[in-house]
């Protein structure tokens, strides 16, 4: 990028940066989702490092969020709410820890421990609260960190603030391990002086999602999130509004102030200056806050290493959705105190602490190509390769953006910047696209008039958005069929993945699925990587798969719009009575489903329907199955499919974890075969959770909202019974 290219993308990241911020730091409104923003920020952050000389005095990297509004009064800070520098990895909090020795060098602090406070970075609004003589008398927001708003009123609808601080009994101190003359010193100062404890307030999820319920009956505006909840409540006139959306308030910060006369007595007794720490460690100054009558945070804990540090932060992000507010990370800090005055700030944030937080899931990128890639009926789904960036830890390149629809409604072109979302495991989506950053050298995307991989013709299909190549003999439309007909769903030919079905087909062995069937040991002699006892394996497991499952057969044959369910729900249709069926014998049944009694079937809608139709007529596919057939293929019908009586028919089961004894494949087929059906996420609606060995969130989910969960010797004894 040239400087003056550099300088022109400056000016628009910061004007687009601005616009979001003030929506959101200002109007409580979230215009673009925090780690999208903090993208952008970065990106600016990134060029202004490069070419310093293009850095001004407005650009967002050079203030302290917020702005105060303007109707209500402001108090100035006694000392800056500063903010706190972001990690996203263990790498990030490595170099941390290294800058800080480098800090140190030459100093004796070096040789001393580095032994950190991990505490939840709660997901609110920070609030400075002042007490004066053990009274609250004033409540603050950050503001721009200078100056806040004063809120006091509002603050004092939070029940967990105390708007007085009894003062704890002396051995309550020394139980947390105050020396018995600073314990009286800062009691005394308690009493008489002043303190200022700053935390975050938050509103619950329970709470949340109560008042969007409350508000959804009514027709008000939903809260869009708890932190927009806990700001929009705070910044209120009206107290009641205030009172009525029942916040919290965890204390993060306790700061002793100006000391009585008679505290500075007592300190001058025991040797010790006015202002020196009577606190010796985060842990002591979390506790006294408790002490004090503030709600701190049970999970906060003492690291005595940075790997002690990570595993505190692995562990807080596993229990995230069990916690009953939303934390975005956890906050670290050194828990000598000492440390805190020989460390001291650089730029706009303390040395001391970090917030090490949970990876954002959101990112900015710039598009650089679409490419089409042909699926296994035929449609091509467009496929985003973008400049490769870290979404939630992991590198991504691709965005899935579904169909030509989707790329109108995003009004989507070539050296875009958007927005990218990644959940769990999936590749990411395109969320949004960042037009105010469009520098003219955008260009249109548009559907391929030939097939990018046979070159064959391409055209719309009828009443849908989705563009199919026509060859039925190309080779990505071949390769993607075979792959499905042996996939876990399908089939579940093992050990036959994607790569060596792709190498079958390249090599002249199969030319579809049929020809599977047909392999003999001395076809498959000679194939690099192909050793006997791999041959042998990749037979054996072919043969065993003459016999197979009639609904898996039927989701297996790919046809349009039928899923594994939807494959279940016609297998059951038939109410077949035989142990097994011929290929030739669903033929006829199918071909003589009417489009009527297909339609009538649950979830089949009128092109779903035709879809079987047409695949049941299609001369292309009747060869197909007459060669499967003639390879001696035979259709199981498992009897139990249709016991109408099964206790546990049509209850819904979700999977999580690796079970002992059961494969995947194997506890779905179980259910299937009591007429329960599996579905991929914890809902409401589901009736089992069966827990393996690690399981995913889905565990800490299903354990919320109260689904029952069995572990594989609980669920085999109710198979056993139903
Ligand atoms: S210490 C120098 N501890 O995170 C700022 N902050 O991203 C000292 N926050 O503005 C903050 N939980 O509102 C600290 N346990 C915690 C926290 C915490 C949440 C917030 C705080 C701050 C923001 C910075």
């Amino acid at each position: 990028m040239t400087k003056s290219e550099a300088k022109n993308r400056i000016a628009k990241l910061k004007s687009e940066i601005n616009r979001h911020r003030y929506n959101y730091h200002v109007l409580d409104q979230e215009t673009l989702s925090p780690a999208a923003l903090d993208a952008l920020k970065n990106e600016l952050f990134k060029l202004e490092n490069t070419w310093p000389d293009l850095i001004t005095p407005d650009s967002p990297t050079q203030r302290v969020a917020g702005k105060a509004l303007s109707k209500f009064k402001k108090i100035k800070h006694e000392r800056p709410m500063i903010s706190l520098f972001d990690a996203f990895s263990e790498s990030d909090m490595l170099a941390w820890e290294e800058r800080n020795r480098n800090y140190l060098k030459n100093s004796s602090w070096l040789g001393r421990p580095f032994i950190y406070y991990g505490e939840l970075k709660l997901d609110g609004l920070a609030l400075s609260l002042k007490y004066e003589a053990g009274i609250l008398v004033s409540g603050a927001t950050r503001g721009n960190g200078l100056v806040g708003e004063d809120i006091t009123n509002n603050i004092k609808t939070i029940n967990s603030i105390p708007l007085n601080l009894p003062p704890p009994d002396l051995s309550a101190c020394q139980k947390i391990g105050l020396e018995a003359k600073a314990a009286t010193a800062i009691l005394d100062l308690v009493k008489n002086g002043t303190v200022e404890i700053r935390g975050e307030a938050i509103m619950t999820k329970t709470v949340f999602a109560e008042l969007n319920k409350k508000y959804q009956k009514s027709g008000q505006a939903l809260l869009a999130n708890t932190r927009n909840g806990v700001a929009g409540s705070l910044r209120q006139l009206d107290t009641k509004i205030t009172a009525e959306r029942k916040l919290d308030f965890y204390a993060y910060d306790l700061i002793l102030g100006t000391a009585s006369p008679s505290a500075r007595n007592l300190l001058a007794e025991i040797g010790l200056a006015e202002n020196v720490a009577l606190l010796k460690t985060r842990a002591q100054a979390d506790k006294l806050a408790g002490l004090l009558g503030f709600k701190t945070l049970k999970q906060n804990r003492v690291c005595v290493d940075l790997e002690a540090v990570i595993k505190f932060q692995k562990e807080v992000d596993t229990r995230r959705e069990s916690l009953p507010f939303g934390i975005d990370g956890v906050v670290v800090k050194f828990n000598d105190l000492n440390f805190w005055s020989v460390l001291g700030i650089v730029g706009k944030a303390p040395r001391y602490m970090m917030a090490y937080k949970f990876s954002a899931e959101q990112a900015t990128t710039k598009i650089q190509d679409v490419v089409w890639q042909v699926g296994r009926t035929g449609v091509l789904t467009p496929t985003a390769i973008l400049e490769a960036v870290s979404v939630g830890g992991v590198t991504v390149g691709r965005a899935t953006l579904h169909n030509l629809d989707e790329i109108r409604r995003l009004d989507l072109k070539i050296n875009d910047t958007i927005v990218i979302e990644r959940a769990g495991d999936v590749i990411p989506r395109v969320v949004k696209v960042l037009k105010n950053l469009r520098a003219g050298s955008e260009k249109n995307i548009s559907v391929p008039s030939v097939c990018p991989r046979c070159e064959g013709r391409v055209e719309q299909v009828s009443g849908e958005v989705a563009y199919r190549c026509l060859n039925k003999n190309c080779y990505a439309v071949k390769l993607r069929q075979i792959s499905h007909f042996v996939s876990k769903g399908a089939l579940d030919l093992e050990g036959l993945g994607p790569k060596i079905i792709e190498k079958f087909l390249s090599e002249g062995l199969i030319k579809d699925a049929a020809d599977l069937f047909y392999l003999k040991a001395e076809d498959l002699n000679g194939l690099p990587g192909f050793a006997e006892k791999k041959i042998t394996n990749i037979l054996t497991t072919i043969d065993e798969h003459r016999s197979l499952d009639l609904a898996r057969f039927i989701y297996a044959l790919g046809i349009r719009h039928v899923g594994e369910t939807s494959a279940q729900k016609l297998a059951d249709y038939f109410q077949f009575t035989e142990a097994s069926i011929s290929i030739a014998k669903l033929i006829s049944r199918f071909q003589k489903l009417s489009k009527d009694e297909l339609e009538n079937l649950e979830d089949v809608g009128g092109i779903v329907a035709q879809s079987i139709q047409d695949f049941w007529r299609d001369q292309h596919n009747l060869i197909l199955l007459e060669k499967m057939r003639a390879a001696g293929l035979r259709l199981k019908i498992t009897p139990a499919i249709n016991s109408k009586n099964s206790a546990l028919k049509g209850k819904k089961f979700v999977l999580t974890g690796s079970l002992p004894g059961l494969t995947r494949e194997e506890a779905k087929d179980r259910i299937k075969t009591v007429g329960g059906q599996v579905a991929e996420s914890v809902s409401r609606e589901t009736d089992f959770l069966i827990v393996g060995a690690e399981p995913g969130s889905k565990y800490e989910k299903a354990k919320k909202i109260g689904v029952k969960i069995l572990v594989e010797a609980e669920f085999l004894k109710l198979l056993k019974q139903s």
